[in-house]
């Protein structure tokens, strides 16, 4: 079993919306996904109400119970759990980064995103742990090349010793229509771009879980 937590100490970057469309691609109807919903916000409880389908399967958590959660995953015979987190709660960030195999970092590729990105890159280092930033809300491509904003944040966010997703999530429209009908942008126009993006970053993702253990790796054995 893997355990990814998705954090970021900035608000509104996508931590909530990249955990619901992991989930998703993580579950297959044998093996579910576990989402556990740190935030006291509950959005993505919120989302998984809306949601028809079985899975994944989601428990509404405070990042305290995290080590027994995830034991308890591990003995149920879950093969991937991912951790939504709040932005501000330094103890709930730590406790999910703590279990994790990997920690996603979502970021808006804006200067002042950026900067923000490096308190929760100092977080993981507390922890032992190398992040994976995946810059979100990015302008979509209009032509073969990255736009500029976007090599810029790459190149920032490198500069700062982070690891950075090959993988770039634009801004989409289809992101809040699958998310108010409880669906994945993928459930909702499977050939669309922004399930391509989603698609591509999770088997980039998926790569890094079956790597082996790296720095990335966690000690949630
Ligand atoms: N790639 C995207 N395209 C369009 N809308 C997006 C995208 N990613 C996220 N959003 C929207 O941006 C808003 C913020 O995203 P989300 O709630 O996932 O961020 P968050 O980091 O979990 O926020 P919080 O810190 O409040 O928990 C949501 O309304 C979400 O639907
Ligand atoms: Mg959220």
């Amino acid at each position: 079993m893997k355990v990814i937590a998705v954090t970021a100490r900035k608000g509104g970057v996508g931590k909530t919306t990249l955990s619901m469309h992991l989930s998703v691609l993580a579950s297959t109807a044998e093996k579910p996904a576990l989402l556990l919903d740190c935030d006291p916000q509950r959005s993505l409880a919120w989302w998984h109400r809306l949601r028809e389908a079985d899975v994944p399967n989601l428990i509404e958590a405070d990042a305290r119970e995290l080590p027994e959660l995830v034991q308890a995953a591990r003995r149920e015979g879950f093969g991937r759990v991912i951790i939504d987190t709040p932005p501000h709660a330094e103890d709930s960030i730590l406790g999910a980064m703590r279990v994790a195999d990997l920690v996603v970092v979502p970021t808006r590729p804006g200067p002042l995103d950026l900067a923000a990105v490096a308190t929760t890159l100092d977080l993981a280092a507390r922890v032992g742990k190398e992040p994976l930033a995946v810059i979100n809300h990015a302008p979509p491509r209009t032509g073969a090349a990255e736009p500029a904003i976007v090599t810029e944040a790459r190149t920032a966010l490198g500069n700062m010793g982070a690891r950075v997703a090959e993988t770039v999530i634009a801004n989409r429209v289809s992101m809040s229509h699958a998310i108010l009908s409880g669906l994945t942008v993928g459930e909702h126009e499977p050939d669309g771009k922004a399930a391509g993006e989603v698609g591509a970053l999770w088997r980039e993702i998926e790569a890094l879980l079956s790597g082996g253990p790296g720095k990335g790796s966690g000690n949630a054995r």
